[in-house]
């Protein structure tokens, strides 16, 4: 098989998008002689501008990327914009690796229909254009005939994504149940080793669990929005927040917090969707759970899915690094399994 060049612009450059481009080099020869493709970093931005190169960025050329460093850079373009670059170059994947806003979508909600509508394949880490505008994007990816990947917005490293459109494709998914957020759940874990919230709050900050505003995980929306992410994929439903009941564990009930200390319990936050009356209801829930529950052993930062299907049975999926170089690599996995089958 002959080898392929593939530009990849990439928007953002922070936790996850440094570790997108540190991981594209130490992977590039892998990726050269496994899936015979030469993965070419073209432009990198943040806001203010980008770094835009005729030759491949390296990681080197990225270091000066500091607030102090970028005009030193010969390759930084202030105001560059992402159309000009689109235009520029042979169309390849847009990463989309900036902050998720969960009620505009943007700024990634832009950079998506941009890219796709100038022909570019998608792969995003950026949850906030999907939340909002799921279906949407969906069209304009089936009419242009481009992929829309987003593993690393739907539980990242775990491959809850790809288990469910691959592995149980021809199968009715019944109902799916997740461990969806890691510092939720390890705030969790901590809790029933005796700790109290503020205390493991505190230390999952320190060991950069938690981010310093942890609202999104600790209220229930990362877990909803990835829940939503995934039923929509994976079950072809429609869902959106605003229909989701959504609870976090910022204030748990004392009576489930006594439940959970029984033995051989364990209390978690699960993203829930299951079919009622031929409808598929879904939300955020504080669930006391036994032994038995297929996701009973998933602590600390691990993250964990349950689909119940009718021709495999209850099939599950648990593990996964949750953090930002997890995230890249999920990302990556995303660009090789576009052109693994797409020869577009
Ligand atoms: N961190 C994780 O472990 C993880 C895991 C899975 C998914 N995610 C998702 O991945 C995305 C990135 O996360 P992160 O932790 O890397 O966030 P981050 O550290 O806040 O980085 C965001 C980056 O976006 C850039 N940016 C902001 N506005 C921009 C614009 N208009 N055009 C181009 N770049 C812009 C920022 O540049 P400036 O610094 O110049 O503003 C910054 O480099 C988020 O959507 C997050 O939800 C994160």
């Amino acid at each position: 098989m002959g080898k392929r060049t593939v530009n990849i612009v990439l928007m953002g450059l922070g936790n996850v998008g440094k570790a997108f481009v540190q991981l594209l080099e130490e992977k590039a020869e892998r990726v050269r002689q496994q899936f015979c493709l030469d993965l070419c970093l073209r432009a990198v931005f943040k806001s203010g501008g980008g770094l835009f190169s005729a030759s491949p960025i390296r990681q080197k050329d990225v270091y000066e990327m500091s607030a102090a460093g970028l005009a030193r850079n010969p390759l930084w373009r202030p105001g560059l914009a992402l159309d000009t670059v689109l235009h520029e170059v042979e169309p390849g994947v847009m990463v989309e690796c900036t902050f998720s806003d969960l009620k505009t979508g943007e700024p990634g909600l832009r950079h998506v229909r941009t890219a796709l509508e100038n022909g570019w394949h998608v792969v995003t880490a950026n949850k906030g254009p999907l939340a909002v505008d799921f279906k949407g994007l969906k069209e304009i990816a089936g009419r242009t005939c481009r992929a829309l990947r987003f593993s690393g917005a739907a539980a990242a490293a775990l491959p809850a994504l790809d288990v469910g459109l691959y592995s149980l494709a021809g199968t009715d998914i019944l109902s799916m149940e997740g461990i969806l957020n890691g510092t939720s759940n390890y705030i969790l874990t901590r809790m029933a080793q005796g700790s109290g919230y503020s205390e493991a709050l505190r230390e999952a900050q320190a060991k950069g669990i938690a981010e310093p505003d942890p609202s999104l995980d600790v209220e229930g929306w990362d877990t909803a929005v990835k829940l939503l992410l995934l039923a929509n994929a994976v079950m072809g439903l429609d869902l959106c927040l605003k229909d989701m009941k959504v609870e976090g564990i910022k204030a748990i009930p004392s009576e489930l917090l006594s439940e959970a200390k029984k033995e051989g319990q364990a209390l978690k936050l699960l993203g829930k969707v299951s079919r009622e009356n031929e409808e598929f209801k879904a939300g955020v829930f504080l669930s006391v759970i036994n032994r038995s529950h297929p996701l009973f052993g998933v602590n600390g930062t691990n993250k964990g899915v349950t689909y119940s299907t009718d021709g495999m049975g209850v099939v599950t999926v648990t593990g996964g690094k949750s953090d930002p170089c997890g995230a890249a690599a999920a990302l990556l996995k995303d660009i090789i399994n576009i052109y693994r089958w797409n020869k577009n």
